[in-house]
């Protein structure tokens, strides 16, 4: 079976992995890098196992983390890194063979992720299509897009905080005044 080393071990990391393995019967091997286990050779060691190494880790970061690991041609790299573009990502992780771009959402934890991807690779359709479904645009700059109109979500969840706020001004008691809102906008 497919193992995957996830480095960086934020909120996408935890619901993929959550996504890949609850109430799963034989779930693949997975990988993690968490930050405090960061020394080289133990991070190298963990991620020699996996064929297929995801980036989860925050653009800011990314070069500085990605020149500590070592990349094999037969690694497969997903990257989750937000606007990271392909040329920069695969200049960073030669001499792995493939590189794709992807943006899973936090819904992957609940398998309702439908992850956008580019360029189409059958080892990122293994991963995210149980997670919830792929989109592939037809080339680099339709996924930018794609990133472009996921990050208004961020927008629109704090549009929903600020009403229960305003609602549990108005009297209600906060958890309330959350679930109401979570029924209106369900
Ligand atoms: N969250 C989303 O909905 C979403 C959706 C699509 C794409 N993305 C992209 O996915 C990437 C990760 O997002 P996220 O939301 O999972 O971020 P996050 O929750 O902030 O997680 C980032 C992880 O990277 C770790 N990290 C930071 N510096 C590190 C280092 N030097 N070495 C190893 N690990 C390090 C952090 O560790 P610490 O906890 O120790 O800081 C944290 O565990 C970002 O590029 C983001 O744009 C996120």
């Amino acid at each position: 079976m497919r193992a995957y080393g996830l480095v960086g071990a934020g909120e996408i990391t935890a619901a993929i992995v959550e996504g890949l393995s609850a109430d799963v019967a034989d779930p693949p091997a997975v990988f993690l890098s968490p930050r405090g286990r960061q020394v080289a050779h133990e991070l190298a060691g963990r991620l020699d196992a996996a064929s297929v190494i995801v980036l989860a880790i925050r653009p800011d970061v990314a070069q500085q983390v990605v020149a500590e690991l070592e990349f094999r041609p037969d690694h497969v790299v997903l990257s989750a890194v937000a606007g990271m573009p392909l040329a920069t990502l695969r200049a960073w992780t030669a001499p792995a063979a493939h590189v794709v771009r992807t943006i899973p959402l936090p819904q992957a934890a609940r398998r309702h992720s439908l992850t956008a991807l580019f360029p189409d690779h059958p080892v990122a359709r293994d991963l995210f299509e149980p997670l919830g479904g792929v989109v592939v645009p037809p080339d680099e700059p339709t996924l930018d897009a794609f990133s472009a109109a996921t990050a208004t979500f961020a927008a629109h969840l704090d549009y929903l905080t600020t009403i229960a706020g305003w609602l549990a001004g108005h009297g209600v008691e906060p958890a309330a005044a959350d679930a109401y809102v979570t029924h209106l906008f369900a």
